[in-house]
């Protein structure tokens, strides 16, 4: 992977998008964003000290892109635990420790032949409990590091899950899940369902089990116990 490292930038997933047509294994990582962007058109505060990075992957078939999406959470979980942390993946590509999320994973695609994955890690001490969830950091685990060492053990552990079958990428995955079996409440853009934690098929959907029916969850945010419920 060649990397692109920047001061600052509006979104390293904006400036991935703006490589050329043919670029491929190519990330971009920058100290600090203005306009970092999350999942659901949320905003991705980026002082500098944390990770800010987005790979640009060129795919002969965007189908293909979701399997990203599971690949990318467990290189992430693999790098975090050469620090010796111990975190979990909640559906489909958070990044939790003790339950508190630590990343956030975007995957957006050009619409033709390539796909970003953006890519934010907390490493810098966070106080404020997040209304919506619960977040932490790699210093209030107790791991002092730089963005670039985290990034550097992030892009050996990718590189390693790519040569590997999608299989494998979801049995890492399933190895680290959060909250198999418990009860779960997921926000679709028809509205809340709420049922138990019941896994994930081969093609990564989330299986919820609702009563004695299996509901095949394909998109969508998932809260744990009380949260989401309201
Ligand atoms: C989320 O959990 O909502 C996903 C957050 C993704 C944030 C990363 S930081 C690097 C890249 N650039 C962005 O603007 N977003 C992603």
């Amino acid at each position: 992977m060649e990397i692109i490292f920047k001061e600052s930038t509006q979104s390293t997933n904006e400036d991935a998008k703006a490589l050329p047509e043919n670029a491929d294994h190519i990330a971009v990582c920058a100290k600090t964003q203005t306009g970092g962007h999350g999942r659901l058109g949320r905003k991705w505060i980026s002082p500098a000290g944390n990770l800010y990075v987005s790979f640009c992957i060129r795919l002969d078939n965007l189908a293909a892109a979701g399997n990203y999406s599971f690949l990318s959470a467990v290189a992430l979980a693999q790098a975090l635990e050469s620090f010796g942390l111990k975190p979990q993946c909640k559906w489909p590509n958070d990044l939790l420790i003790d339950g508190k999320k630590v990343s956030g994973i975007l995957l957006e695609t050009d619409g033709k032949s390539r796909l970003i994955v953006g890519i934010g890690v907390n490493l810098l001490p966070v106080e404020a409990e997040n209304l919506l969830y619960p977040v932490t950091s790699l210093a209030n685990e107790g791991v002092e590091t730089t963005p670039r060492e985290v990034l550097s053990r992030l892009v050996e552990c990718f590189e390693a899950f790519e040569k590997l079958p999608f299989s494998a990428v979801l049995d890492g995955w399933r190895q680290r899940a959060y909250g198999l079996g418990q009860p779960i409440t997921v926000n679709l853009p028809t509205g809340k369902v709420q049922g138990t934690f019941y896994g994930l098929d081969n093609d990564g959907v989330l299986l919820l089990k609702c009563g004695q029916q299996i509901m095949r969850i394909t998109a969508g945010d998932v809260f744990f116990g009380e949260q989401g419920k309201k």
